[in-house]
């Protein structure tokens, strides 16, 4: 508890999943905490539920991080209400999985406006306080997909294999300045992008469990876990990571098969 007391904290995506989980580790850690989400509903019911359980400043600001004037425009409202940013969560992120020469133009311009741009445009909201004040701690959340490839889920992996490049390039660049800029690279999580996929599969109960049959601790991960290292990150426990990844997968991208 109090590991983030008095650190005013920005998740992009917070409205559900791992940005929400996120979003109540912070703020149950003591952090003022805002939901910068599309789905404004999603993220007013999350700031309500967070606000209630933990007693946390919280405020819920509809944001679409594929607009940099719309991340400009969170971050500022972000500071009237709370102050200085102090950490950031780019967790934002959609699946585009296709198949490369079927793919639409539509469908890269998508992906990447949500997976790679939508993470540089919070970086750059943020950075040039951060530099002022020399602290600040982002946290990009790339995937295992950043490290390896799975057929069929083009072009996904390409935009967290760039989202892993934005994280080393920013964390040299700013680390004179002590901004830290690190990711968390998830395996599978369980998160309604999961069962989506699972319900878009032929049969989703065959697909699930293949799923859970992957990872060496035969189970995929919880939002939860992902953000319990968020936090670490974020607080003044982890000073000289930094350009730096942190898996979560249970081992899968250690194995090379059974
Ligand atoms: N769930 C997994 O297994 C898994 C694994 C590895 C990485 N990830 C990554 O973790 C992040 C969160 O995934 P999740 O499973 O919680 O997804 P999710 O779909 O449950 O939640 C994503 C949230 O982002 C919001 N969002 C989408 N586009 C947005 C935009 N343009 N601007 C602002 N918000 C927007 C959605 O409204 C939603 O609330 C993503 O970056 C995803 O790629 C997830």
């Amino acid at each position: 508890m109090n590991r983030l007391t008095g650190k005013v904290a920005v998740v992009t995506g917070a409205g559900r999943g791992i940005g929400a989980a996120i979003a109540r580790a912070f703020a149950a850690e003591g952090a003022a905490v805002v939901l910068a989400e599309l789905d404004i509903e999603t993220a007013q019911a999350s700031a309500r539920e967070i606000a209630g359980q933990t007693g946390a400043k919280t405020l819920a600001v509809r944001t679409d991080v594929t607009q940099s004037a719309s991340v400009q425009a969170a971050v500022s409202e972000a500071q009237q209400a709370f102050g200085p940013v102090d950490v950031l969560v780019n967790n934002a992120g959609i699946n585009v999985f296709a198949d490369p020469l079927t793919m639409t133009d539509d469908d890269w311009r998508r992906c990447f406006a949500v997976d790679l741009d939508g993470v540089w445009n919070g970086c750059r909201a943020v950075l040039p306080g951060m530099v002022e004040r020399r602290a600040g701690s982002i946290i990009n959340i790339a995937s295992t997909h950043a490290f390896q490839i799975i057929p069929g889920c083009f072009p996904y992996p390409v935009a967290k294999h760039g989202v892993i490049g934005l994280t080393r390039a920013l964390g040299i660049e700013y680390a004179p300045k002590n901004v830290r800029v690190n990711a968390i690279a998830p395996g599978y999580i369980e998160t309604q992008l999961t069962h989506d996929w699972w319900n878009a599969q032929p049969d989703p109960q065959a697909a699930r469990r293949a799923t859970l049959e992957l990872p060496p601790m035969k189970r995929i991960g919880k939002p939860e876990e992902v953000a319990m290292t968020a936090v670490f990150l974020a607080s003044d426990e982890a000073p000289f990571i930094n350009a730096s990844c942190i898996t979560i997968d249970g081992g899968r991208t250690a194995l090379h098969h059974e």
